[in-house]
C-alpha cells in the first residue's frame, strides 16, 4: 500500500465535523503510518468517535483534509472511502441478531482484492467457527466484538477504524482483542483505536494521540507512555 507520500498512509489536517449546527470537531490534526497501530485516548464526549466517522466518511458535515494514501477524501462518501480500503468497526459492533455468525460474517461486501478468506478469519478467531450456527443474540460481548472485527477483515480493507473494542469485555477476552491486534499489525494491517481503557492501549499500540474539546492536544510515543502517566490521568481525569 503506498503512502501519502510524507510517510503517511492516513494524514488528517484541520478536520472540523459538525452534526446540524453543533460543531463538534474543531481542526483535528493526525497521522498513522503504514503498519502501525496508533490510538485515541480521551474522555467521553472528546471527539474520539466522531473523528473515526469522519474518516470514513460517516458524518455529513467536515472540513479540512484527509488524505488515505495520498488521496484527498473529504470530499467523499462513506462507500467510496471504503473502496480505497478503509473499515470501521463501530463502538455500538452492529451485529444482526437475527443473523447467525457467517452471514454476519458474509454481510459486508468486498471492496478490494486482499481480504481474508473465512477460513483466515475462523483461524484468528477460533470461538467464531465454533459458533457458525449460532444467532447474534446468542453470542456473548466478546464473540460478538470478534464478529465485528472479523467482518470487516473480509472486505479488503488495510486501514481498520476500531471504536472501544475491548468496552465492557472481561479480561480475559481483551488479552484475546489484544493477541489477534498484534496479529494484524503483523499482517500488515494499520489500525487507528479508540480506546478508554490505556494499559490496554499501551499493550498494542506504537504511538498514542489525546484528544480533548475536539482537537488533538498530545502525542505519546508508547516508550513514553509510562513518564506520561501523570499528565494521562489528568487528560482522562481517572
Ligand atoms: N449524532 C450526534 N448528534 C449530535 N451530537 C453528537 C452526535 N454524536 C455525538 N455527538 C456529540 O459530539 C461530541 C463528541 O462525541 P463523540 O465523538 O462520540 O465522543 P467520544 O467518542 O470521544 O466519546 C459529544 O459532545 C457528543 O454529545
Ligand atoms: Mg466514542
Amino acid at each position: 500500500m503506498p503512502d501519502a507520500g510524507d510517510g503517511a498512509l492516513l494524514a488528517v489536517h484541520g478536520l472540523h465535523a459538525w452534526y446540524g449546527e453543533s460543531h463538534i470537531l474543531h481542526g483535528v490534526d493526525m497521522e498513522v503510518r503504514a503498519g502501525e497501530v496508533v490510538t485515541l485516548l480521551g474522555r467521553n464526549g472528546a471527539g474520539k468517535t466522531t473523528t473515526l466517522k469522519s474518516v470514513m466518511g460517516m458524518v455529513a458535515r467536515r472540513e479540512g483534509s484527509v488524505r488515505f494514501a495520498g488521496a484527498e477524501t473529504i470530499r467523499l462518501h462513506s462507500d467510496q472511502v471504503a473502496r480505497l480500503g478503509l473499515a470501521i468497526c463501530p463502538e455500538e459492533r452492529g451485529i444482526f441478531a437475527s443473523l447467525d455468525v457467517e452471514e454476519n460474517l458474509l454481510l459486508p461486501p468486498k471492496v478490494r482484492d486482499g481480504g481474508l478468506t473465512t477460513a483466515q478469519i475462523f483461524e484468528l478467531f477460533p470461538n467464531l467457527r465454533e459458533r457458525l450456527a449460532s444467532q447474534g443474540t446468542k453470542l456473548s460481548g466478546g464473540e460478538q466484538q470478534m464478529l465485528a472485527i472479523g467482518r470487516i477483515l473480509r472486505t479488503g480493507a488495510r486501514l481498520l477504524l476500531l471504536d472501544e473494542p475491548t468496552e465492557g469485555l472481561a479480561p480475559v477476552i481483551v488479552q484475546q482483542i489484544g493477541r489477534t491486534l498484534a496479529r494484524l499489525k503483523q499482517e500488515g494491517f494499520t489500525i487507528l483505536l479508540v480506546e478508554q481503557n490505556f494499559r490496554f492501549a499501551q499493550t498494542v499500540a506504537d504511538r498514542h494521540y489525546v484528544m480533548e474539546h475536539g482537537r488533538v492536544v498530545d502525542l505519546i510515543p508508547n516508550s513514553g507512555l509510562e513518564a506520561a502517566m501523570p499528565k494521562l490521568h489528568a487528560y482522562l481525569g481517572v
